[in-house]
């Protein structure tokens, strides 16, 4: 039986080039999210995250691959707004939770009779998981909580032989980015200066070390920067 993998915002950026990882990789790809996901011979589940009552669709995904393989999921999708920390309203932060720290909580419950030995539980953070910029407070504040989510992922799975790890992408080439960056091209210019080697991350080398997470148990624990050296300033 094929090994199976659940990527939650797998119809743009980073998700979409772990959908076609996995699949290149023989896996079966259930993707949760608004959009689909255009790789072909992956599952759609076409839900809103922020918006109860989803689960029972994800659930019925989830069953119809049920296999003895593993199961891996990577919780990916996020809400990145403009906030502030002293302003922010209680409604806005409630809903940015939803989709990126309460639905990844939620989906780990729903995964947990099918992961078998080997299965794993993939967060994907920031390097905004370990600091913070001005004015992405909501943002800043769940992808910190993913990072303590993980760990305690890690210690709760103890003897279970299933294995968890967090991701934290650097600046990536994404329609999030740039959407935050706008059209400049000196903003472009700018940002990718902010790596070490000069240039945007790409999705597929964020899909690759994923990858490379799901199938190397002794990263349990682990949290990953996956950000080709932050220049400092
Ligand atoms: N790009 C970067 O520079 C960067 C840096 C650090 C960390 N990250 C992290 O990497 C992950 C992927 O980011 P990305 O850059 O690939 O973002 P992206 O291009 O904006 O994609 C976000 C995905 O999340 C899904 N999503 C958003 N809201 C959703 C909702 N309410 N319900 C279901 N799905 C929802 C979107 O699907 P639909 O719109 O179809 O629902 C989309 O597939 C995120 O966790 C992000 O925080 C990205």
């Amino acid at each position: 039986m094929p090994d199976q993998v659940l990527i939650t915002g797998a119809s743009r950026g980073i998700g979409r080039a772990a959908a076609e990882r996995f699949r290149k990789e023989g896996w079966r790809v259930i993707n949760v999210s608004r959009s689909p996901c255009t790789v072909p011979d992956v599952v759609n589940v076409r839900v809103d995250l922020a918006e109860p009552g989803w689960e029972p669709a994800v659930e019925e995904a989830l069953r119809d691959g049920a296999s003895q393989g593993r199961l891996c999921v990577v919780h990916n999708a996020a809400l990145y707004e403009r906030d502030d920390a002293l302003t922010m309203d209680a409604d806005h932060l409630r809903r940015v939770l939803e989709v990126n720290v309460v639905a990844p909580l939620v989906l780990n419950r729903l995964a947990r009779p099918l992961l078998t030995d080997g299965s794993s539980l993939l967060y994907v953070s920031s390097t905004l998981g370990e600091k913070a910029v001005k004015g992405v407070a909501s943002y800043v504040t769940t992808k910190h909580a993913l990072i303590g989510m993980m760990r305690a992922t890690c210690q709760d799975l103890a003897g279970t032989r299933v294995h968890t790890a967090c991701v934290c992408p650097g600046f990536t080439d994404t329609e999030m980015l740039r959407e935050h960056m706008g059209a400049d091209p000196a903003v472009r210019a700018s940002v990718a200066g902010m790596t070490t080697f000069g240039r945007l991350i790409t999705p597929e080398e964020i899909a690759g070390v994923l990858y490379t997470c799901a199938t190397t148990p002794v990263l349990n624990g682990a949290v990953i920067h996956a950000n080709l050296g932050q220049v400092e300033r």
